[in-house]
């Protein structure tokens, strides 16, 4: 496994305590990065901040910072933006994984339903995103979690689908605004095994692994990898730009 050197830079990861979210958090950490760890629970997030800590040594401690909120009211992405500047004073990666995929078929979906989940998906990626601006540094990046689903659509799950094709118009429009300064790329995930989706695995997962190339499903310290791939030195060419980590379950043209 490769390993990037991010000693002094630091992480805004959203979904922190998700399957994806934590893998990222993890892997950055790990590789020496500063992490201010978002989700909706403090419960979720003090475990994970344990564990990446791993012991009592201050100066790791120092290396973290937490904050629970619901990303889709745009006031508490407000107030993030002003903790993780105190906390850190700027941000190098922001990467938003924060999300949820809700099995709701069209002919039945709320009005209500549809809005939680664009809320979410679509609108808290906007509300933290722009409110970070300032603080991104030069040789900064920003990675947004989009999905297969934004390619090939998605069965019972419009809104998911559709939210996630417009953070891929959302990425490749930062893009141009924020660059050179700040790199924007989306990771495409397939089938991943997530907590988000163990109800989809229990009728579906024979079926995507026999779909796949690899035959199998997808792990969450893939993602990660590639997450860590887009934000390092190595991707300092690449912006605009959607990797699919699918394991070949969808080929795009
Ligand atoms: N797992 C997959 O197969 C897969 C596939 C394609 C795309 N993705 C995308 O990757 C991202 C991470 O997915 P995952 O599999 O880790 O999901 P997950 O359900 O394990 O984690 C998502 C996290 O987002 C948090 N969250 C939800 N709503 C929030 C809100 N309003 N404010 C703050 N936090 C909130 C949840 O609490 C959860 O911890 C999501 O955006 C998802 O759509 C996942």
């Amino acid at each position: 496994m490769a390993t990037y050197d991010f000693s002094g830079r630091t992480l805004v990861v959203t979904g922190a305590a998700g399957g994806i979210g934590r893998a990222v958090a993890e892997r950055f950490f790990r590789d020496g990065a500063n992490v201010f760890l978002l989700d909706l629970d403090q419960d979720a997030l003090d475990t994970l901040a344990t564990t990446l800590q791993g012991g009592s040594d201050p100066t790791r401690r120092a290396r973290i910072a937490t904050m629970a909120a619901d990303l889709a009211d745009p006031e508490a992405a407000t107030h993030a933006a002003r903790l993780i500047e105190q906390a850190f004073g700027g941000v190098d990666f922001l990467v938003s994984c924060a999300g949820i995929y809700l099995a709701e078929p069209l002919a039945g979906m709320s009005d209500e339903q549809w809005r939680r989940t664009l809320s979410v998906n679509l609108d808290g990626v906007f509300y933290l995103t722009r409110r970070l601006v300032p603080l991104l540094r030069e040789g900064s990046a920003i990675v947004n979690l989009s999905s297969m689903a934004a390619h090939r659509g998605a069965f019972c799950n419009a809104h998911y689908s559709a939210s996630k094709g417009a953070l891929l118009s959302f990425t490749r429009s930062i893009a141009r605004e924020l660059g050179p300064r700040t790199r924007v790329n989306a990771v495409s995930p397939g089938i991943i095994e997530t907590p988000m989706t163990s109800e989809l695995l229990k009728t579906r997962a024979a079926e995507s692994i026999d779909q796949s190339i690899v035959k199998r499903l997808g792990q969450a310290h893939e993602v990660a990898a590639a997450v860590a791939f887009l934000c390092s030195d190595d991707a300092s060419f690449i912006t605009a730009e959607v990797l699919q980590v699918n394991g070949g379950l969808y080929v795009c043209g």
